[in-house]
């Protein structure tokens, strides 16, 4: 066997390895494991790369693969729950810049008059795609790390200027076909970045992991058009499971927030206030509070309590003290479930993620399909730190921004005990009607805080 077709078949098991592990993913049980395939794959990868008799600059390559770990190793290694949406959001923009520039050396280190049309055109395209990433994903990051603000910025005529941008864009990139003009290639990649920029300011808030997972599949495309410049196989295939991945999740976060695509994309959601509620939340109604004493006597001689998670419990870093009062309250013969609805929380799976950390059996958790029919029969629905995921406007208000989003049935349980700060709004930005239920109270408070306090009270119960 030729050392060549030595490193194709390694290449080959690499990728048969990133799929198997995106299988593993797609389950919390198998999530680690498919980490870890994926790990084995890439490093696969990475270790046959160097056997290629051709290869040049190794040093260079060796030093841009220590930056790397000494940067990424940390930065994975400290990042918060909360903050992975940034962490994810600069990764990949870091990725499109590198499909980029990959391209671009490409065309630069060849004379672009004889360079056949297809490789034109792919490395068009990985400039075009991995600057718009590198921009959006810069100015998602800058969003989410609240370095700007996270609401929609918008201004007269956005649609139209970012339009003819658009338009400028795919116009110049018709030229540099045409003419294989170097310069033009450069403002090429400048427009590109500006359109990066542009495309994403208006887009805001819970919108912001949806455009994450966008670009992350913009990203992947880039990466495979890269694959193509440099006849990479392991590329092309590497990029084009991102690029696909990429575009199942988006979809799915955006069926699961009850919106379409273009509505999240060009709607400025969040940015105006409807007359639903304040994002201060202003509203003077009254509401119901109670202590954690009475509420740890409801929890205590009730038959089934069903746990409502949402971005409260990751801020409050209070999943092991919610683990804690499950397993006291089962203890009593209570039936505990946690209902977990797809867009709790900042970005996807992230309450499976959090409770699993927590070592909350698999069966203990419940997707939102399987546990709204049971809803009516349970005597409560603690909801810690969610709001928008359990806000009867999206099913009776309609022109609500969230009209439409499937929610968690929390109003159908006997009680409703809500754990949060303040009357301050979830991430819509909108009011909740169910906050002044008759049937709710408030616990005011940090969740881990309040839930330490439920866990004495249940016992003294
Ligand atoms: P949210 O509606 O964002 O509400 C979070 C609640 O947690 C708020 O009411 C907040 O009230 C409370 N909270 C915050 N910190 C707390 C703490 N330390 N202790 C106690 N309570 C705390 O959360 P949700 O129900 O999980 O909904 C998620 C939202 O994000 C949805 O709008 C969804 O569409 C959006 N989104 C999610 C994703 C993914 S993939 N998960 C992606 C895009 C968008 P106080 O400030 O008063 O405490």
């Amino acid at each position: 066997m030729s050392l060549g077709t030595f490193i194709d078949l390694c290449y080959l098991v690499a990728a048969i390895g990133f799929i198997v592990a995106l299988k593993g993913l797609g389950s919390p049980k198998h999530a680690r494991r498919g980490n870890v395939v994926a790990a084995i794959g890439m490093a696969l990868a990475i270790g046959v790369t160097f056997a290629q008799p051709d290869l040049s600059h190794v040093w260079l390559i060796v030093v841009g693969m220590v930056v790397g770990v000494v940067v990424a190793v940390p930065a994975a290694r400290l990042v918060k729950m909360t903050a992975m949406p940034q962490m994810v959001a600069i990764f990949n923009g870091v990725g499109g810049g590198a499909a980029a520039l990959v391209s671009i050396t490409e065309f630069l280190g060849s004379d672009p008059k004889v360079l056949a049309t297809y490789k034109v055109l792919e490395v068009l395209f990985g400039v075009l795609v991995g600057c718009v990433s590198f921009a959006g994903s810069a100015v998602a990051f800058a969003k989410l790390q609240e370095i700007m603000t996270g609401r929609p910025i918008t201004y007269p005529g956005q649609q139209v200027i970012n339009g003819i941008v658009g338009l400028a864009v795919l116009g110049l990139a018709l030229t540099v076909l045409v003419t294989a003009s170097t310069a033009l290639l450069w403002v090429l990649l400048a427009l590109a970045l500006v359109l990066g920029v542009i495309f994403v300011l208006p887009i805001g808030g819970a919108d912001v992991p949806v455009l994450i997972s966008l670009l992350n599949a913009f990203t992947g495309l880039a990466v495979a058009a890269s694959g193509f410049t440099l006849d990479s196989n392991l590329l092309i295939v590497a990029g084009t499971l991102v690029g696909a991945s990429g575009i199942i999740l988006t979809r799915l976060m955006s069926q699961a927030m009850g919106r379409s695509l273009p509505n999240i994309l060009f709607s400025a959601f969040g940015s105006v206030i409807t007359a639903t509620g304040g994002a201060d939340g202003a509203d003077e109604r009254p509401v119901r509070t109670s202590t954690p004493e009475d509420v740890g006597v409801l929890l205590a001689y009730a038959r089934k309590v069903v746990i409502v998670p949402g971005y409260g419990l990751a801020v409050a870093q209070a999943q092991h003290v919610a683990r804690e009062l499950a397993d006291a309250l089962a203890q009593r013969g209570v039936e505990v479930f946690y209902a977990i609805h797809p867009v709790a929380g900042r970005m996807p799976g992230h309450m499976n993620v959090l409770l699993a950390e927590a070592n909350v059996p698999y069966d203990e958790l419940k997707e939102m399909d399987e546990a709204n029919p049971q809803m009516p029969t349970a005597d409560v629905a603690l909801v810690v730190g969610a709001n928008d995921t359990v806000n009867p406007a999206a099913n009776d208000t309609p022109g609500s921004p969230i009209y439409g989003m499937p929610i968690i049935h929390a109003d159908q349980a006997q009680h409703v005990v809500f754990l949060k700060r303040s009357m301050r709004p979830g991430f819509a930005g909108i009011d909740n009607e169910l906050l002044y239920n008759d049937k709710t109270v408030l616990l005011f408070g940090d969740a881990k805080d309040t839930l330490q306090k439920l866990v004495a009270a249940v016992a003294a119960a």
